[in-house]
């Protein structure tokens, strides 16, 4: 990564890669196949949701494509880098450098204020621009609300909160875990549009869901089911703006 890339506007980057992904977790004597031979393909720029049921393996194929875990067997490759078989060293600057959470529960630091928990992320990438955090929160319009902390802030703030800090990072790669899961209708929407427009800007991003109807605002729908792929491709009906979603 990095201003020494050529550009092809054109023709988008493959930003993440998965062949044959499985991952078994071994439970006493019964074997849980969490992921089952997964193969996938996203391109740079693409707004993907990942549909599926409790238990279908969402969040697991998201922390092994943010390299929070490893597969049993199978390649991944993200933002150009072989994450299997990285070194330790190389995973942690691809941490930094490459993918962005954004969790359910917002896992926000309590005792920080917005400013400070979105200025911890900009540090931890190694930023050095002390306004990048105010200018994220204002892009999530949130400029008014720095100095809360978040108990101070509605669920969907702190939503936004997490969204900005994950923006700051300035990483190419977005992976949200349900995050419109504890938001009513109109906060929820909200959010996805904010994530929306961060894919129409450039950014690669995977928002995980069980809900159906987030999953029509998508470019790409892959469905998960017992660890399997079963379909993927444009939501069913075609794509549906924001606006019509009903959940
Ligand atoms: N550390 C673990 N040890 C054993 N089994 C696990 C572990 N992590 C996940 N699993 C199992 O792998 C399967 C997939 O789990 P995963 O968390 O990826 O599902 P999910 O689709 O994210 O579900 P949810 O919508 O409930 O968050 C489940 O059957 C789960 O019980
Ligand atoms: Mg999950």
């Amino acid at each position: 990564m990095g201003a020494a890339m050529p550009v092809t506007r054109n023709k988008p980057e493959v930003m993440i890669r998965l062949d044959n992904v499985s991952k078994h977790y071994d439970m006493d004597s019964v074997g849980v196949t969490a992921l089952d031979s997964v193969s996938l393909r996203v391109d740079e720029g693409e707004f993907i949701v990942v549909l599926g049921p409790s238990g279908s393996g969402k969040t697991t194929l998201l922390n092994m494509i943010g390299a929070l875990d490893t597969p049993s067997s199978g390649e991944i490759a993200v933002a150009g880098m072989r994450v299997t078989g990285a070194r330790r060293k190389e995973l942690f600057s691809f941490r930094r450098r490459a993918v962005a959470f954004i969790f359910q529960s917002f896992n926000l630091f309590p005792g920080l204020t917005a400013l400070e928990n979105v200025q911890f992320a900009v540090d931890v990438t190694g930023g050095h621009d002390r306004e990048e955090a105010r200018r994220m929160l204002a892009e999530v319009g949130l400029g008014e609300r720095v100095e809360h902390f978040p108990h101070e802030l509605s669920g969907g703030e702190q939503q936004r909160v997490a969204i900005a800090r994950a923006l700051a990072t300035g990483n190419p790669v977005l992976l949200a875990d349900e995050p419109t899961g504890e938001l009513d209708f109109r906060t929820g929407v909200a959010i996805l549009e904010l994530l929306r427009k961060q894919a129409e800007a450039g950014k690669t991003v995977l928002v995980v869901t069980h809900n159906r109807e987030i999953s029509r605002v998508a470019d790409r729908v892959v469905e998960l089911s017992s660890g399997k792929i079963i379909s993927d491709g444009p939501p069913e009906g075609g794509r549906a703006l924001i606006s019509d979603l009903r959940w």
